[in-house]
């Protein structure tokens, strides 16, 4: 990875994931570019930022040229939540922006990252231990997307040679960027509503068990997973990958550990629960530890003990 590009920047990953990559690689080699300013100083101070749509193809080529970008984490998205409030929006940004992404890759001959989702399966798939390779039939816009994107990633990598890698990420918790209305976000506003008022009310049912994973070992998999050995790659588009599994009530449990009164009440939201009931209750991730070795550092209390910390000092300063 020579000079990297990294679309949606501003979002929930985007904004960690543009810094891990300065750190690692150069602060003038990571283009961070959105449609929107980011909220996050650290971001917009520590390299350059560049606004740009992904559907619009000028744009594109522009920052390709100037930048002589070789590798593209492609993370501007509609996620699942809003995405079935408007499906005619998610279906133009998530397949037209990846279109032309991938077609900048092919171009400019980059490798390129794209994120795929537990909200690529369906209700017809395994829910335990969700196989690699099994049925995937998935009934959100999101998903269609996802999985879409996932045979367009494969298409170009086999028709064009463009080295296209992802993963299947699971709900991700961090307290840096606000999550941009996905199914799983409750998993972080728990911890804010936790800290601010000690209770908080929750739009999934208390048993409803969702694969998720704490942000830094999402941010180690796509940059391990972009520098693995090409060789041992069986798969690519698109890797399970997972940290725990937990539902509402359990990670409830593990706050009321730290924040002994905290209470949690249900006002379940019948777009969101259908979403999360179609999706997994535990990947099995076992063809991304084979094949990169991929392996989770973080797991449900080392994840809340962390994100009760950072949140409390996120409100004292
Ligand atoms: P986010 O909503 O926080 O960020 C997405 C960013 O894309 C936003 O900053 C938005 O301004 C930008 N964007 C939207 N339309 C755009 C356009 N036309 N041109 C350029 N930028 C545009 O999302 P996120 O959580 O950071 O997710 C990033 C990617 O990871 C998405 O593809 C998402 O589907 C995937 N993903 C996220 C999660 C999660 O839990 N956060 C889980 C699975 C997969
Ligand atoms: N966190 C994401 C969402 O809920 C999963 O892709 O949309």
């Amino acid at each position: 990875m020579t000079t990297i590009l990294v679309t949606g920047a501003a979002g929930q990953i985007g904004s960690e994931l543009a810094i891990a990559l300065r750190k690692k690689y150069g602060e003038e080699r990571v283009v961070a570019t959105d449609i929107r300013m980011p909220t996050d100083e650290a971001l917009r101070d520590s390299g350059p930022f560049e606004s740009l749509d992904v559907l619009d193809e000028n744009q594109i080529t522009r920052v390709m040229q100037q930048y002589k970008v070789d590798t593209i984490f492609h993370l501007a998205a509609i996620l699942s939540a809003i995405g079935e409030t408007r499906p005619n929006v998610a279906w133009r940004v998530n397949m037209g922006g990846l279109y032309n992404m991938l077609e900048a890759a092919r171009q400019y001959k980059c490798s390129m990252f794209f994120p795929s989702s537990i909200g690529a399966f369906g209700p017809s798939t395994p829910m335990d231990d969700t196989p690699q390779d099994t049925i995937m039939r998935p009934e959100t816009m999101y998903g269609v997307t996802k999985l879409s994107g996932e045979l367009l990633c494969d298409y170009y990598f086999q028709r064009f040679g463009v080295d296209t890698r992802g993963v299947r990420f699971p709900g991700l918790i961090s307290y840096e960027t606000e999550p941009g209305g996905g199914t799983t976000d409750y998993a972080v506003e728990i911890f804010f509503e936790a800290i601010k008022h000690q209770k908080y009310t929750c739009y999934l049912r208390d048993d409803c068990s969702l694969d998720m994973m704490y942000m830094p070992d999402a941010i180690r998999a796509m940059i391990d997973l972009m520098e693995a050995d090409p060789s041992r790659l069986v798969h690519r588009n698109a890797f399970n990958i997972t940290a725990m599994s937990f539902t509402p009530e359990i990670l409830a449990a593990e706050i009321r550990k730290f924040i002994p009164d905290f209470e949690i009440g249900y006002n379940v939201d019948p777009v969101r629960q259908k979403i999360a009931d179609s999706w997994p209750n535990r990947m099995d991730d076992l063809a991304a530890r084979e094949e990169w070795n991929w392996a989770p550092e973080y797991d449900l209390p080392s994840m809340t003990s962390i994100m009760i910390e950072a949140v409390k000092k996120k409100f004292e300063v």
